[in-house]
């Protein structure tokens, strides 16, 4: 039997209102097309979802990743969904769609991708995340966390199938270069790199050679796409999603999602240019308000049933993570409080938006050289 295929595609191709959330009739037309692939026999199985204002296409297939069929058929769903966001005048209609026509492949038209190709095992727990008003740097935190993390992860002291570690693929979004990571060995250059969350950032994890599962087929990853280098001009937040195996020699769900226990500060709050803490929601409260946000996320669990997906359940529907989201709603009072002040506005080099240079023209004949005393 081939190897099964998870692929969790997203788009922001309008919101409702401003960019707080997804309009129903997007996911209703989202299903309907995505439900005719099945009746064809190309997916195997979906699910359409939102968090925030981004359309999230979670699809099962045996194709491969970068399959070209199966990105056509997410890039017609998205074109499909824009007509009826265009007539409903939703905001930003078709924004995340930045090519004129798709050529073979969504990565670097617009739409994010974490896509997984796997021996799916006698009982295979997927999680898929998806957050919005962030950039795929915020998945680094989490990540290491559930693979590297021994205060995070049990299972990496007392399972003897996962104390071996595991293996990172860290990229260099700007450089566009890759290097390959062994933790816990390269633990402190591992996090040398992914602290800076803005350039390096975790595109797959990979279990070691010799252990339970095949060294070559990932167990997360990552969506990487930055909107902003693809386009050259700021079109809209990177808002990433990441695929996360679990269980049976990985990290046990709890495990999984226990980093998001702790609202960590991320970029890309309120026009892209502001930090803030990510808040883990349902997808019912996954609908940005307060100053665009706080940025969200939403964890989706799935047992994998030859490729049917099992669920979902929606993971931080939990009174467990109350107290996470005070925290977070806490953060977001105080850090709101700096208003224009950096560390709550972006440094200048990271913001989406800056009126610095008409401010600077405008001002330019009024700056007075200093005489140094
Ligand atoms: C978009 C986002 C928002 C917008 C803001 C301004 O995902 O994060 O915070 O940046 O609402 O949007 P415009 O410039 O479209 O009015
Ligand atoms: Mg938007
Ligand atoms: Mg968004």
């Amino acid at each position: 039997m081939a190897k099964i295929t998870v692929s969790l595609i997203k788009a922001d191709i309008g919101g409702w209102p401003g960019h707080s959330t997804v309009h129903p009739a997007l996911i209703e037309e989202a299903k309907k097309l995505l439900k005719r692939y099945v009746d064809e026999g190309i997916l195997i199985d979906y699910h359409v979802t939102h968090v925030g204002d981004d359309l999230e296409l979670i699809m099962t297939h045996r194709k491969g990743v970068d399959n070209e069929r199966i990105h056509a058929i997410a890039w017609d769903t998205f074109e499909k969904a824009t007509k009826v966001a265009k007539d409903l005048k939703l905001y930003g209609a078709g924004q995340d769609l930045l090519a004129e026509a798709f050529s073979g492949n969504v990565r670097g038209m617009g739409p994010g991708v974490a896509e997984m190709e796997f021996t799916e095992r006698k009982s295979e727990p997927i999680i898929a995340f998806m957050m919005d008003k962030t950039e795929p740097g915020s998945f680094n935190l989490p990540i290491y966390r559930i693979f590297a993390d021994p205060f995070n992860t049990a299972g990496l002291v007392i399972d003897p199938s996962m104390h071996g570690g595991f293996v990172f693929e860290i990229w260099d979004i700007y450089e566009h270069k890759r290097v390959f990571l062994s933790a816990p060995e390269e633990m402190y250059d591992i996090l040398a790199l992914i602290g800076a969350k803005g350039k390096y950032v975790i595109k797959r994890v990979y279990p070691k050679p010799g252990g339970k599962l095949p060294e070559d087929e990932p167990v997360a990853c990552i969506s990487t796409e930055k909107l902003y280098e693809i386009a050259g001009e700021y079109v809209g937040k990177d808002d990433p999603v990441a695929l996360v195996r679990a269980q049976s020699g990985l990290p046990a769900l709890g495990e999984v999602l226990e980093p998001f226990a702790f609202p960590h500060l991320v970029s890309g709050w309120m026009r892209g240019s502001h930090n803030g803490p990510l808040m883990p929601v349902s997808v019912e409260d996954a609908r940005c308000t307060r100053f665009d946000g706080p940025p969200r996320v939403v964890a989706l669990g799935f047992q994998l049933a030859d490729g049917r997906l099992i669920g979902p359940v929606d993971l931080f529907a939990d009174p467990a993570f109350d107290m996470t989201r005070m925290k977070a709603q806490e953060i977001a009072d105080y850090i709101r409080r700096h208003g224009p002040f950096e560390p709550h506005r972006l440094p200048l080099a990271d913001m989406e938006y800056t009126t610095l240079p008409g401010v600077l023209e405008k001002l330019k004949d009024r700056f007075e050289k200093l005489r140094e005393r």
